[in-house]
């Protein structure tokens, strides 16, 4: 019987189940976008109950597709978890019932913590930076945990009485599929941990100092491992045809793809367009801090071996300015209509649209900026709208490499992209004349739930991934990658006159 891996993928709006086979090819998947909230301007929640309900209903779906192909599901040997990070969730120690609803990692709502705890501090928003690679800013999950405890009775007296458990969405749901209440594993990874400004990037366990900082517990924390070992099994009533079964990967998203576009050489970098855009850039076993704008993250731990550190520059909104323009605006009916529109006008015709939905992330990091469109004239069409949306992401992208390029004393030659927008011919030569760079996309787009599924076969010693973590680099590095690849197409005078612009744009939205 051939030997399968399965990922379950938590994104910001949906969550997907895919099952690879022993060579990492694609077999089967099942997707399902979930509820978001979004109670006041700023705000984002969903609720932690139905973030799991869509991983069961998407596992339960891609299984039945499975079986119709002929397989069995006690073929799949493993299951790898990958998700949206930061995102905090809170539940009850006793009942394993969540005590709020998850906080989005977008969500603006601490500015004002924020700036109270920079305020606090000589190192302003640096104040724990050396310690956790991270400035304060409302991105990152200590901030949101701290919100729950000034705003949140049930919270505070669950914290206070040790009863809170606190996860981001990889703990929440390898606890509640563990078991749950009953006998629940409480555990995350390196890469979802450094996301949550409380540990130390270098010991690679919880900082006391960071919890003193944010007046936090220990005893709330799930416990840390690497992303390549064993988790725990399925023990969940709902999903009795793979009981057992383990879970043996777990990375946040963007370093799952990291590891799923094979980047495991320092100096190799990828750019994640999902709800978000993220770009992270292998720094090797060394931690380098940013000058620039940029964090200091974990790339990936694979057990046994040292972490690989990244560069991360983060950009809060790409497919969501997508959303918005079809779900407020109703300008598109689906998503994919922007292409078109974009690819029907030769330029933006002047319009610069900055998606400054959730303030500014890398390396603005200005929580309280809002979005702006400028330019606009008699003759602005939708389709120039449609442009400067996709535009505004490879803009920002342009702002985040500038500042690797700077951070790493390195100029990064191409840059490999993955996710929902990557699929967009017209984004990716938009992207690649405003770079000036190549732009290369795998012909199998999967990176994220690939590098999750790659985690947990190289700790199972499946397929390709027998022989452990560096015989599996190894592979790789002699396989041929079969890449489709975007380069520059317009002249440098022009390059920079655009990106003149988009500064411009940027710095009227700053000063709004
Ligand atoms: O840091 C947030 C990020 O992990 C969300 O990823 O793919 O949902 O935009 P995505």
């Amino acid at each position: 019987m051939h030997s399968f891996i399965g990922a379950i993928d938590n994104g910001t709006t949906s969550s997907r189940f895919l099952i690879f086979d022993e060579n990492g090819n694609l077999v089967i998947g099942h997707q399902l976008e979930y509820r978001q909230m979004y109670p006041h301007p700023g705000w984002v929640e969903q609720d932690p109950m139905e973030i799991l309900a869509s991983v069961v209903a998407c596992i339960d779906g891609a299984l039945r597709k499975f079986g119709l192909q002929g397989h069995h599901a006690r073929s799949l040997k493993g299951i790898g978890i990958t998700n949206q990070r930061e995102t905090v969730v809170v539940w009850d120690r006793n009942t394993g019932k969540p005590l709020h609803n998850a906080i989005v990692w977008s969500d603006t709502r601490t500015k004002d913590i924020v700036s109270r705890l920079a305020e606090s501090s000589e190192k302003g928003a640096d104040a724990v930076k050396e310690v956790c690679g991270l400035p304060i800013t409302t991105y990152f999950s200590a901030v949101k945990l701290r919100w729950l405890l000034e705003n949140s009775p049930e919270v505070k007296e669950a914290h206070d009485n040790g009863n809170l458990m606190f996860g981001t969405v990889d703990s929440w749901l390898i606890y509640k599929l563990t078991g749950g209440a009953e006998d629940g594993i409480h555990v995350t990874d390196v890469t979802n941990a450094s996301r949550t400004m409380l540990m130390d990037i270098k010991t690679l366990q919880w900082s006391d100092e960071c919890l003193d900082f944010f007046g936090l517990n220990k005893d709330i924390l799930p416990e840390i491992k690497p992303s390549s070992t064993l988790f725990g099994a399925i023990n969940y009533e709902d999903l009795d045809e793979i009981k057992d079964v383990p879970i043996a990967g777990c990375l946040g998203d963007q370093h799952a793809a990291l590891v799923g576009q094979h980047c495991f050489e320092a100096g190799e970098a990828k750019n994640t367009y999902g709800t978000g855009c993220f770009m992270l850039f292998n720094t090797g076993e060394e931690y380098i801090p940013s000058n620039n704008g940029l964090l200091t993250t974990v790339g990936y731990q694979f057990e046994g071996e040292p972490a690989s550190y990244a560069l991360e520059g983060s950009i809060a909104v790409a497919g969501s300015a997508v959303k918005w323009l079809r779900d407020n605006m109703g300008i598109i009916r689906e998503a994919d209509e922007i292409n078109a529109l974009a690819a029907a006008v030769p330029d933006n015709g002047g319009v610069v649209f900055v998606t400054a939905f959730s303030g500014l992330f890398a390396p603005y990091w200005r929580p309280d900026v809002r979005g702006c469109i400028l330019g606009i004239s008699q003759h602005t069409t939708k389709h120039h709208l449609a442009r400067a949306t996709l535009e505004a992401t490879c803009f920002q992208t342009r702002a985040i490499l500038d500042a690797m390029n700077a951070d790493s004393g390195q100029a990064l030659k191409t840059l490999r992209v993955d996710g929902g927008l990557s699929n967009s011919d017209v984004c990716m030569q938009l992207q690649a004349n405003i770079l000036g760079i190549d732009v290369s996309r795998p012909l199998m787009h999967e990176s994220t739930a690939l590098g999750a599924a790659t985690a947990a076969g190289v700790h199972l010693g499946i397929g390709i991934w027998e022989g452990g973590f560096k015989a599996f680099v190894a592979r790789t590095r002699e396989a041929k990658e079969v890449l489709q690849v975007f380069k520059p197409e317009i002249s440098e005078k022009d390059r920079d006159e655009q990106y003149d612009l988009w500064q411009k744009a940027i710095d009227k939205s700053l000063s709004w």
